[in-house]
């Protein structure tokens, strides 16, 4: 073989054996991009790719190249401490928390963002957050069964199953000598929340009426879940502006988390909740979690769950 031809089989040689690096390297990059995307599907259909996506997984790539179907892959165990996330299917808080190992362990989890399981949004259970950032979602929900409690002072009703409890807070702010209280709105549906949001605008205008009063499809009251109540003695029972300063306003602030109630707006944290103090508004997230605010020392849902503070709409 002459000296060229050695030279031109030698450039052969190296050629092929380049070439055949590439191809490996690129076979296996399409395997593993097959094992990403077969993964993430089959998280999305557990609902769980906010985890994946969190995790810094890549985003599901929108043109892949044509691959072929392989056999099921089997998926990531889930995060620790959503293992539960059947209970949350089945709508059954209790179940759930238990699953965590408690109400402590769930909203530690939650706060550290290792909960996806647990969602904030879910208008049925005890612990959704609504503000002036997070409408309620569907926007016109209404609860599946409420109820008029027997301390009423108008046609006000709850969700059917905080009634117990709204009736136990009563019945112990009495018998500890606090008073007498009433509730005096509890459901709100979307459309009752148009015409109380629209009283105080015509009233107070639109920048005072939205520290006072919700707009419509952002209000706690649509849930069920919140209380307007009020003191009432031998002369009857005042306003809900005139709770504060009370024996039964002070009894509540210090006494509805044992119930599963909490004041949701507090003095001092209008920046986190976007509305001036209300001592009359309860909001039930359900006695667990409220003992974990009430020793948490937290004033706010926000604060609680590690959400963002909400002063004012998008
Ligand atoms: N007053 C409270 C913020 C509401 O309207 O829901
Ligand atoms: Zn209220």
């Amino acid at each position: 073989m002459s000296y060229a031809q050695r030279v031109a089989a030698r450039r052969r040689a190296v050629f092929l054996r380049r070439a055949r690096r590439v191809a490996v390297i690129a076979l296996a990059a399409a395997t593993m991009l097959v094992a990403e995307v077969s993964l993430i599907s089959q998280l999305v259909d557990r609902g769980e790719a906010a985890a994946v996506v969190r995790e810094g997984a890549p985003e599901a790539p929108a043109a892949l190249i044509p691959v072929p179907v392989i056999e099921q892959v089997e998926a990531a165990d889930p995060p620790e401490g959503c293992a539960a996330d059947a209970a949350l299917r089945a709508k059954d808080p209790a179940a759930l928390m238990k699953a965590f190992g408690g109400a402590a362990a769930m909203h530690a989890a939650v706060r550290a963002g290792d909960a996806p399981c647990v969602s904030l949004d879910d208008p049925a259970l005890p612990w959704v957050v609504v503000n002036k950032q997070r409408p309620l979602d569907p926007i016109h929900y209404a609860p599946a069964e409420l109820r008029v409690p027997p301390s009423h002072v108008t046609d006000a009703s709850l969700r059917a199953d905080v009634v117990d409890s709204f009736e136990q807070l009563v019945a112990e702010a009495a018998n500890a000598g606090a008073g007498s209280l009433s509730l005096f709105s509890g459901y709100r549906s979307y459309d009752t929340q148009v015409s109380t949001y629209d009283s105080q605008v015509g009233a107070r205008g639109q920048q005072k009426a939205d520290a006072l009063s919700a707009r419509p499809g952002f209000s706690e009251h649509q849930l069920g879940l919140a209380a307007d109540v009020v003191a009432c003695g031998a002369a009857g029972c005042g306003t809900i502006y005139e709770l504060g300063g009370t024996p039964q306003g002070e009894w509540l602030a210090q006494n509805s988390w044992r119930f599963g109630w909490i004041i949701r707006y507090e003095h001092g944290h209008t920046h986190a909740t976007g509305y001036e103090p209300e001592p009359w508004h309860l909001r039930y997230i359900g006695p667990e979690l409220a003992a974990v605010y009430h020793e948490g020392g937290y004033h706010s849902l926000e604060e609680f769950f590690g959400l963002p503070a909400a002063p004012d709409y998008r």
